[in-house]
């Protein structure tokens, strides 16, 4: 894809606004931080250096998966950053599985003592599949999700962690209650890759034939393209033009996880906001040059695709469209 270069911008560098509102809050940036780690005094450290670096640019940040709370409530101190990032959205995750299978009030106690601004539900059966002691039934996410959005009053937003969801299951998502459905897509992080550091050297080789799994961030976001889906792009993005592209094909804000890890165990907050102040500066050129004063502006056909990505996006609906409609999944049996 290419964006329109425009030769004439009627706009001045000053007048540049790049804030949006994101689960009801302004943010200073069209950018999140991916929800990475916590439950551990290394991942502590990360999220308070995450957390300080968002509330320097005034930006959302995510934690990571607040599940050993569930079992280990004496470590919420790990996952407690809101004193660090007191005026922008801090954003709790868990899994789908584990929204299935615990007490939703349980869960949303925690969710509260975090004062959170959201609820990201991670959904991750490539991972899963590939560690020993993961998941393996996968039945009633859907359903948990719908119930999880029912009862919890914050925004749920619904990711998946590197290998994409599909528009269909975005729009299900969004039938279901999601706020926002991070599409998480390939060309990143590659959570199977990673498991595979920890398998036997025989199952290795099956990790290996997964390597290239997944939809590919720019063609789930090319392939949503005139949908109505309130959507985050995340995974391989990886530069400030990666994000302004990721706007551009229509998401909402663009959102970080390799590149921001990478520069908080390098060189803590102040490295984290360098990183976020070198993509800025590209968004802002960006909109410059496609007369775009706004990010709704940017959002709004300053880009072309090339032929190849345009085909691969009409392939994806395509492929949607004639996929066999599957028997409605039974109710999942373990109401909680
Ligand atoms: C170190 C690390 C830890 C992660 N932990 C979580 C997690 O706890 N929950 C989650 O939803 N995603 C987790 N992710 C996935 C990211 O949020 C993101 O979806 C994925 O890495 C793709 O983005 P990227 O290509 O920018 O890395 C983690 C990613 C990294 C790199």
């Amino acid at each position: 894809m290419r964006f329109l270069h425009d030769a004439l911008p009627d706009i001045a560098e000053e007048e540049l606004d790049t804030r949006v509102t994101f689960c009801g809050t302004r943010v200073a940036l069209p950018f999140f931080i991916s929800c990475m780690t916590g439950g551990s005094e290394g991942g502590f450290r990360a999220n308070r250096e995450l957390a300080a670096a968002a509330q320097t640019l005034g930006i959302a940040v995510g934690l990571g998966s607040f599940r050993v709370l569930l079992e280990n409530p004496a470590l919420f101190k790990d996952f407690d950053v809101k004193p660090f990032a007191p005026d922008v959205p801090v954003l709790a995750n868990l899994s789908a599985v584990q929204v299935r299978d615990t007490d939703i009030d349980a869960l949303l106690t925690i969710v509260e003592r975090l004062r959170a601004h959201a609820l990201v539900v991670h959904l991750n059966p490539g991972q899963e599949l590939f560690q020993p002691e993961g998941d393996r039934d996968f039945r009633g996410l859907l359903d948990a999700i719908a119930r999880l959005c029912a009862r919890c009053r914050l925004p749920v937003i619904v990711k998946e962690t590197g290998f994409g969801i599909l528009p269909r299951r975005a729009r299900e998502l969004r039938a279901a209650g999601a706020a926002y459905v991070d599409i998480a897509g390939a060309g990143g992080t590659n959570w199977i890759s990673v498991e595979s550091y920890r398998l036997p050297e025989e199952e290795r080789a099956d990790a290996e034939e997964f390597r290239d799994w997944g939809m590919p961030t720019a063609a789930l976001l090319a392939a949503f393209r005139g949908g109505q889906e309130r959507l985050l792009a995340s995974g391989g993005i990886h530069t400030g033009m990666d994000a302004a592209k990721s706007l551009a094909l229509g998401a909402e804000l663009a959102g970080f996880a390799l590149p921001v890890i990478r520069a908080v165990v390098g060189g803590g907050s102040a490295a984290v906001v360098e990183l976020f102040r070198r993509m800025e500066r590209t968004l802002r050129k960006v909109m410059i040059l496609t007369g775009s004063r706004t990010i709704a502006d940017l959002r709004r056909g300053t880009v072309w695709l090339e032929p190849g990505l345009q085909a691969i996006a009409q392939s994806i609906a395509e492929a949607e469209g004639s996929a066999t409609p599957r028997p409605p999944a039974a109710k999942y049996a373990r109401e909680k």
